[in-house]
């Protein structure tokens, strides 16, 4: 008899099948037993009649939840059920009963609580579907820039500077010299690109980030591009058909998962589609004083701010040329206007925030070595950096992506922490 998987089951209506997995949820109707048994991949309800099997019904009735255990019976459709059907339990095997409580309840508690036992709140609700989004968004992201021929390849963890500035880097000690977790990949991706022309990466990044909001962990996997003989307008076109491609990719392979969370697909659709509206940084700035926002020039912009942009917009939408002040030492500055970078941030809607920074990047000695001075950055760690202008520099241009709030936004998540397996906050280490 064949052991399948609960995603699987669909397809083997009429059959007799084994699935394992873990007692999720019971009820009972006078003398009918409803077993909710999850696996990851989905949920199945098995059913068993008291009259019909005396012993089967005593053994399942008195099981606590998460339980793990083998059930095998015969498959029926069911179209009220979300994978279409379920078991008619045949017989129960017991792999481990729990010898406690399980402490999550299907119920609401509070955050605090629950974020104390991530480790077990990950098994129940709406998590599973987000760790399972999270999953395709990764994939959606790699296949993309495999398919357009790019080299997937490494950053260094460890580094001897910055890239995102110096307020936010976690130190450490090497071997009695300075280290840093790494902000981002992108110094790096720089020098391969100009060894392999289009590279991308997923890895981690830290940020030492005092924010407390719905946004910020001090751990994220980052996502990021870097092209060689690419262009800011390319860099952003390119920016575009990746978010496009990976919302409608996870929502065609997770169908099922955003129907758990009752996201509206149709929505998530239409924001995607058509160009994304990019604006200059300026003309931004009026749009959210004309709306009551409190903001000047110069001013980064908050939560309530990205919402407004988000709410106004109602797509995905490019921030651009950022005045130099605002930005790190690393981007092309605009010709037409030197006091502007060649940067855009893209703003999720519906108050998501930022998910994509990018730019052009400086590309000869004379640009780098001013602006890391401008910037109060020593030169002796960026030389290797530096010496990149020095041998054949070309431009080029790349971005980094937070892949954790593209998933929030995708799953229509109320806070980042519920997207991530095991986030890291500032007030926040255990599990
Ligand atoms: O905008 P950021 O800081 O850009 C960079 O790190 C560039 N070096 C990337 C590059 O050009 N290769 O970070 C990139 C993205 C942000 O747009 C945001 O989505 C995410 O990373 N991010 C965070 N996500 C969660 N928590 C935090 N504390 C984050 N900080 C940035
Ligand atoms: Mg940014």
């Amino acid at each position: 008899m064949a052991t399948i998987s609960i995603s699987e089951a669909r397809s083997h209506v009429g059959e007799e099948v084994t699935l394992q997995g873990w007692l999720y949820n019971k009820r009972s109707s006078g003398k009918i037993l409803f077993l909710q048994v999850r696996d990851g991949s989905g949920v199945l309800q098995a059913v068993v009649a008291e009259p019909d099997n005396p012993n089967l019904f005593a053994v399942a009735n008195r099981l606590p939840r998460e339980t793990s255990l083998r059930v095998t019976g015969t498959l029926r459709e069911d179209r009220r059920a979300p994978i279409g059907c379920e078991m008619q339990l045949g017989s129960l095997e017991v792999i481990q009963e729990p010898t406690e409580d399980f402490p999550i309840e299907l119920k609401e508690q509070t955050p605090g609580f629950l974020m104390d036992h991530r480790h077990l709140w990950i098994r129940t609700g709406s998590q599973v579907p987000m760790l399972r989004i999270s999953d395709a968004t990764f994939r959606a992201f790699r296949t993309f820039f495999y398919e357009r021929g790019f080299v997937a390849t490494e950053a260094p963890i460890l580094t001897g500077a910055s890239v995102e500035g110096t307020t936010t880097l976690f130190e450490l000690d090497y071997f009695g010299e300075k280290a840093y977790l790494s902000q981002s990949g992108q110094l790096y991706l720089e020098a391969t690109a100009m060894a392999l022309g289009r590279v991308y990466w997923i890895g981690p990044a830290f940020r030492a980030e005092k924010s407390k909001t719905r946004k910020h962990v001090t751990e994220f996997w980052i996502a990021e591009a870097e092209m060689a003989f690419v262009d800011h307008r390319a860099n952003l076109a390119l920016q575009e058909d990746l978010v496009r491609h990976i919302v409608e990719s996870v929502i065609k392979e997770r169908k099922d998962e955003l129907g758990q969370l009752k996201r509206d697909v149709d929505q998530l659709l239409e924001e995607v589609r058509g160009p994304f509206p990019r604006i200059d940084y300026g003309d931004a700035v009026k749009l959210l004083q004309e709306k009551g926002h409190e903001v000047s020039f110069g001013d980064d912009f908050g939560a309530p701010e990205e919402e407004t942009l988000g709410n106004h917009f109602k797509k995905p939408v490019f921030i651009e040329r950022f005045p130099v002040g605002m930005k790190p030492f690393y981007m092309k500055r605009d010709p037409r206007d030197l006091s502007r970078a060649l940067a855009a941030d893209l703003i999720a809607p519906e108050g998501y925030g930022e998910i994509i920074g990018g730019s052009q990047r400086v590309d000869t000695v004379d640009e780098l070595l001013r602006q890391l001075d401008e910037n109060h950055l020593p030169r002796e760690p960026y030389e290797w950096y530096i010496d990149l202008r020095k041998y054949g520099s070309v431009p080029h241009s790349g971005f980094g992506m937070g892949l954790a709030r593209v998933v929030t936004w995708i799953c229509g998540a109320a806070h980042i922490r519920e997207v991530i397996a095991f986030p890291r906050q500032i007030n926040r280490l255990y599990p």
